[in-house]
């Protein structure tokens, strides 16, 4: 029942996004606004969390179906106590063609001065690291936590340091909140190894109160970066990029443009998704997902699971972001998604 896969709408498997914790340390306000994930939110508990080595046995049934790339996510991910064990774990996995995968994640760099050197040792490729501003109040006003953007930059420096590269640095785009510092954020990212990615601010769970006008179109973020520093297109590094990659006219720094919003890319969306307590979803915006850790937790062969992923995977026609209309606005419930902190983003 393995071997290489294609959904509905002829999309391979190639990525896999794990989210190891619903935790997280910040409360950014298009993730966990604090409103609503307060202290009386009821996280998970430990036993519904998939362990180890449940997470590890699925992960090698993704691989032998096609997944090429994992990245672990949150929550944020770092808080996952001995996460350098899964790391270690993961890291051993092969493509059924022999090769090692492309094994991330998605870190708010809160611990990662702390904890690169054992993500590195453990076989951990490279990170991504949230930042939405270098001004402290704004950077304040984007994750709702008393955390300094020197410690960010810090940590995005010892991670270069002890070679997890190449590594990008995400930043979401809010109408009102943080588009005046994408023009610092360039700057200062423009002479450095990291790679900036501005998002489109999505209406992604069912807390943020979204609002289209909140969003920045990137046609907008390039306009506004093209004004002081010009920039060419770049080819995609591969087919189902998220971003559009552009790099500076004078050849020095990258940055991509992630349009989740304004320019949907489910065409060749090849990404599915682990939640917390081992779900699979197909889709960011999926209103369900199907229960894997039952199978794991029941008398199931490793055949069974894997014939149940593959099913699942050719059944998939999601592409929610490609059907978005502006009802999405106004609507006192929407739909009913998950949040991107239990999915992972
Ligand atoms: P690379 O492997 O470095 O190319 O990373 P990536 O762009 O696949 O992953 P990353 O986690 O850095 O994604 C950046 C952001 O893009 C996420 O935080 C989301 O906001 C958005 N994003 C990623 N995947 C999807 C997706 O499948 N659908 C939508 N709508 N947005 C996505
Ligand atoms: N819109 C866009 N991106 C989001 N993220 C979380 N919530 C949203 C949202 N509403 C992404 C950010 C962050 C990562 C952990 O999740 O890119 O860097
Ligand atoms: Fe935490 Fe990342 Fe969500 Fe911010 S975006 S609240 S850092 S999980
Ligand atoms: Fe993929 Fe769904 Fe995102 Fe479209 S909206 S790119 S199908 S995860």
């Amino acid at each position: 029942p393995t071997g290489l896969i294609a959904d509905e709408l002829g999309r391979p498997l190639h990525d896999l996004r794990i989210s190891v914790t619903d935790r997280c340390n910040f409360r950014c306000v298009y993730c966990m606004p604090r409103a609503v994930f307060d202290k009386d939110y009821a996280f998970l508990p430990h036993t519904a969390l998939l362990s180890f080595e449940e997470i590890t046995r699925l992960a090698s049934l993704f691989v032998a179906h096609g997944v090429h790339k994992i990245r672990l996510t949150g929550g944020e991910p770092l808080l996952r106590k001995h996460i350098e064990k899964l790391i270690g774990m993961l890291s051993a996995l092969k493509t059924p063609d022999g090769k090692p995968l492309d094994l991330t994640l998605t870190t708010n760099g809160s611990l990662l001065a702390k904890k690169a050197q054992a993500l590195k040792d453990a076989g951990l490729n490279r990170v991504t690291v949230s930042l939405d501003a270098l001004d402290e109040n704004i950077f304040q006003r984007m994750n709702d936590a008393d955390f300094p953007v020197a410690d960010v930059l810090h940590g995005l420096d010892v991670a270069h340091q002890v070679g997890l590269g190449p590594i990008k640095v995400n930043m979401v785009v809010k109408r009102g909140v943080n588009e005046q510092e994408i023009l610092p954020m360039a700057r200062y990212f423009k002479n450095t190894p990291y790679i900036l990615r501005f998002i489109e601010y999505m209406d992604v769970g069912a807390s943020n109160g979204w609002k289209m006008d909140e969003v920045v179109p990137s046609a907008e973020v390039a306009q506004i970066i093209q004004s002081e520093l010009p920039m060419q297109p770049l080819a995609a590094n591969y087919a189902g990029e998220t971003a559009k990659r552009w790099r500076y006219e004078d050849g020095i720094g990258e940055v991509g443009l992630i349009s989740s919003v304004t320019q949907a890319f489910c065409h060749d969306c090849s990404r599915a998704r682990l939640s917390t307590e081992g779900k699979l979803y197909t889709c960011l915006f999926a209103s369900a997902g199907h229960d894997l850790r039952a199978l794991l937790r029941s008398e199931c062969s490793d055949r069974e699971i894997s014939s149940v992923i593959g099913q699942l995977w050719r059944a998939r026609d999601d592409r929610y972001s490609e059907l978005r209309t502006q009802q999405t606005e106004g609507l006192a419930s929407p739909l009913k998604k998950v949040e991107m902190s239990y999915i992972g983003g």
